[in-house]
């Protein structure tokens, strides 16, 4: 018999949420990674009392009670309310577009002089069959908010003409037409308080976790350890690139503290101009409504991914599709494996949708649901 029931591969949400439901259910678990923190990509680094988010902001959000009462099991959450900014030219529009939105661009007052402007910009260019990104746009919402909001943030976002980017992935552009800057619809929203840090190391209490090591430097070590695997790491490193590499778009961030107190006023500013090379600022203490006397800003510029780079955003092409399809055969014929998170599933993924797919994956993995008990 192994010393551990499961071993598993990454101590990021899906990884930690895993570890917390099996020691409930009394097995034994070694959770490795390879980097020198838990918390995959919700990992902050507390800077002077404020929790910088390394890889990104992070807002939490949900509608599913379950996973809201859970991640609160670990930590209260504040009542940090996503409501981002855009500016375009030295002037300043909120997000999502909304009446807000509506009055700076036009200097509409009602829902029914908005309505109009729109549908009327939308008429006047008589696209009927959207070919590419752009045209997408624009026939969602008009000329105007797609030249100030849109069109330079998404090509900097993806490196690519917005011609030339695929009309899917627009579906569809929320438009609201109420004076509401929330950015999320969903029931519950808010930063952790202390950080995300708090909800996995609560996680992960009582598993033993060993930081700075790589599966790949010694799988059949590893693989010894315990009786099975669970793998929250990429799924074609898992088979050795042998099909090809499934393709990301990373980021690069640029850290500065300011010694003044509110640099921009807000969590989030995007910049949609396509001259201007970062796509947003985040301003940190803003999530949790820090006092301090200084504070740290983060510049996000998108960039290329190459093998060694951090992989972001999946690039759900058709040959990246067909690839994945390709490892997920292999993976459907492990025994031994459970496969889970973002990088193994090569999908994006909300946090709380990573949680929820790790309580579906530990009760069918498990046999029994220890989400409430
Ligand atoms: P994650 O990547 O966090 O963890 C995987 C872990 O496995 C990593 O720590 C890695 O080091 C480890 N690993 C990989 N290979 C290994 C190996 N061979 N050996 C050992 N360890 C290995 N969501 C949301 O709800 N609200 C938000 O605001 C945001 N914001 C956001 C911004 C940006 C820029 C991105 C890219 C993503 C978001 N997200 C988000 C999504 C969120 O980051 C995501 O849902 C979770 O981090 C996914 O958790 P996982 O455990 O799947 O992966």
């Amino acid at each position: 018999m192994a010393e551990f029931d499961y071993l598993i591969v990454g101590a990021g949400l899906f990884g930690a949420t895993f570890a917390h439901l099996a020691r409930k259910a009394g097995k034994k678990c070694l959770v490795i990674d390879r980097r020198n923190h838990i918390g995959g990509n919700t990992f902050c680094e507390n800077q002077g009392g404020i929790n910088v988010h390394v890889y990104g902001a992070h807002i939490f959000h949900t509608n599913d009670k379950p996973i809201w009462d859970f991640v609160n099991s670990f930590t209260e959450f504040n009542r940090y309310t996503n409501s981002p900014v855009a500016l375009h030219e030295g002037k300043l529009y909120n997000l999502p577009f909304n009446m807000n939105t509506f009055y700076q661009l036009w200097g509409v007052t009602t829902p029914e002089q908005a309505q109009a402007k729109i549908a009327e910009q939308i008429a006047s260019l008589n696209i009927t069959e959207p070919q590419n990104l752009e045209e997408q746009a624009l026939t969602l919402v008009g000329t105007d908010i797609y030249e100030k909001l849109i069109k330079g943030y998404t090509e900097k976002q993806w490196g690519r003409k917005a011609t030339e980017l695929p009309a899917f992935i627009i579906k569809r552009l929320p438009v609201r037409f109420t004076f509401d800057n929330n950015y999320f619809n969903d029931k519950y929203q808010g930063i952790p308080i202390g950080g995300y840090n708090k909800i996995t190391e609560g996680m992960l209490e009582g598993t033993e976790v060993r930081l700075d090591t790589d599966y790949f430097s010694d799988r059949a070590y590893f693989d010894g350890l315990a009786d099975r695997v669970v793998f929250t790491g990429p799924l074609d490193e898992f088979y050795n690139f042998q099909f090809g590499e499934l393709e990301y778009r990373s980021l690069r961030f640029e850290h500065e503290t300011h010694e003044v107190e509110n640099y921009q006023g807000n969590a989030v500013v995007n910049y949609t101009e396509a001259h201007v090379p970062f796509t947003r600022i985040i301003e940190h203490k803003h999530f949790e409504f820090g006092k301090q006397p200084h504070t740290i800003i983060t510049r996000e510029y998108p960039d290329t991914w190459t093998k060694g780079k951090e992989a972001y955003y999946p690039i759900n092409d058709e040959e990246n599709t067909r690839r994945m399809k390709q490892y997920q055969e292999l993976a459907a014929q492990e025994t031994n494996v459970l496969f889970g998170g973002r990088l193994a599933e090569y999908r994006y993924y909300d946090m709380h949708q990573v949680i929820g797919s790790a309580f579906v994956k530990a009760k069918q993995e498990l046999g029994v649901d220890l989400v409430q008990s």
